[in-house]
């Protein structure tokens, strides 16, 4: 196993860092001391001396004093590699971030150089301040480049000029779990391939963390990488509910064929009778993974009780939970909640968590209106649908081409003089002229207008049609 210790000084890097220490920086207050900053510090050692001569001085004459000296500063930091952390100050609050809480990002990768660009786009666009956010990789059963492409994008963005934009420690590990499923979408997705793939999954998350965790972190992180959209606030949003586990509603965007939108995680859930009753009859290390017809839970999910209109910040009580995006205080897995890599009340991987969370006691909730969107890899099934349509599409304007060249053909051949068209066309143009002449003669003569010195009159042509008995007056 390979680590790469990134370090940008902050508290949290109080570790020697093997390999190479590429983002070393002057703010470090924690760098090895070298024999010239004892020179430097030489005068203020004197000081300190001199400060506990007397000190020492006065505790041996007044004995009573010696109570209110913390037990620490008798016996801690005599030795250099000796470090004291208090961890009542790291138990996470609502407003993290005031307090200067420090965050464990961890992101399991495999395969995921494709995915990269997104992620870190992502986590430039963060808004929790980034030097309070240590970031933890774990690459395993990887064949395409995935670290190469890792520590280039880490290199750009650790480089910000801004120090405060960079990120705080930063590990990578390397460790293969063996994983045989392919990692294409129906493998990956399948029913059969579950059980196993979760428990790999799950052990890849612990040796993550459990390589990860440091003493100085509040929050613990877990990302999917090929989260597509999600709030640039996401961290604050989840930490303000002050809860031990956090998970938001995680759907995907379809294209429109498929109806636009789905949900996508079903891992986050809420216990029901009939899948205790199921989970009774099933053996000891079974698995249940939800979300499959294999297993009828009939269990609420969060993912489907989403409103794109209700409250944000509505929360829903749930006893597993999905992997792609959990805020967790870093508490529950110090006291031993890990993400089960065999069957635990069957469960196993995240919605194990979830469960054995809930088992200690703590207090595990998902926001049903507060969503995240998964990027849309089509199914085996959607691309076969898709070729499909496309070769439906093609033929549709193959077809629309040759009609419009038969049409563009026949107009030719109208307009052409030459042409038994043409003729056509004027045999039946002259035998309407003559239709037309034939029913002019027979048309009523109109009336007409006269000029009579100087006065228009208006000739009836019924007036001077010769009348029988008396003919009325003119009206004029
Ligand atoms: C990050 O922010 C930039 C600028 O607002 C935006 O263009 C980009 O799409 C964002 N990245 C992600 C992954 O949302």
């Amino acid at each position: 196993m390979h680590r790469y210790g990134y370090s940008n000084g902050q508290p949290a890097a109080a570790y020697p860092s093997a390999g190479k220490a590429a983002f070393i920086d002057p703010h470090n207050k924690f760098q090895p001391r070298t024999r010239s900053m004892l020179r430097r510090y030489l005068p203020s050692i004197k000081i300190g001396g001199i400060i506990a001569l007397v000190v020492t001085a006065l505790l041996i004459f007044f004995p009573g004093l010696r109570s209110y000296i913390p037990l620490s500063i008798d016996e801690g930091f005599e030795l250099e590699t000796v470090r004291y952390y208090d961890l009542s100050n790291v138990q996470g609050t609502a407003r993290g971030w005031e307090r200067e809480e420090r965050i464990l990002l961890c992101a399991p990768l495999r395969d995921a150089a494709p995915h990269l660009p997104m992620f870190f786009s992502h986590l430039k666009n963060l808004t929790y301040p980034h030097n309070l956010i240590d970031l933890a990789f774990l690459v395993g059963d990887s064949k395409d480049n995935t670290i190469s492409l890792l520590s280039e994008l880490l290199e750009d963005l650790q480089a910000n000029p801004d120090w405060k934009e960079a990120y705080g420690e930063i590990s990578i590990m390397e460790k293969d779990f063996g994983q045989k499923v392919n990692q294409d979408v129906e493998s990956r997705h399948g029913f059969a391939a579950q059980a196993s793939r979760r428990k790999s999954m799950a052990q890849a998350r612990n040796w993550l963390l459990s390589a990860a965790l440091r003493p100085t972190h509040s929050w613990v992180y877990w990302r999917d990488v090929d989260v597509e959209t999600a709030p640039f606030t996401i961290l604050e949003d989840l930490m303000r509910h002050n809860k031990d586990v956090i998970v938001p509603n995680v759907w995907r965007p379809l294209p429109d064929w498929l109806g636009g939108e789905q949900p996508y995680d079903l891992n986050s859930w809420q216990e029901s009778e009939t899948a205790l009753a199921l989970a009774d009859t099933l053996d000891e290390d079974a698995v249940i993974v939800e979300g499959y017809a294999e297993y009828a839970t009939w269990r609420p999910h969060l993912a489907y009780l989403r409103d794109p209109y209700g409250d944000p910040d509505m929360e829903m009580e749930i006893d597993g939970v999905g992997g792609v995006s959990i805020l967790a205080k870093a508490r529950v897995f110090r006291s031993g909640v890990h993400f089960p890599a065999f069957s635990f009340e069957k469960h196993a991987e995240t919605e194990g968590f979830g469960k054995m969370a809930k088992r200690m006691k703590f207090s595990v909730v998902g926001l049903p209106h507060y969503t995240i969107w998964h990027l849309y890899e089509p199914s085996v099934d959607d691309i076969r649908h898709m070729e499909e349509m496309d070769k439906e599409r093609k033929a549709k304007e193959t077809k629309e081409r040759e009609e419009r060249e038969r049409m563009e053909k026949i107009k030719d051949q109208f307009d052409n003089p030459s042409s038994q068209w043409d003729k056509d066309k004027s045999d039946i143009r002259n035998m309407a002229k003559q239709e037309v002449e034939a029913s002019e003669a027979e048309k009523p003569a109109e009336m007409r207008v006269e000029s009579n010195n100087g006065k228009a009159r208006i000739i009836d042509p019924l007036d001077e049609i010769p009348v029988l008995g008396e003919k009325p007056p003119p009206s004029w």
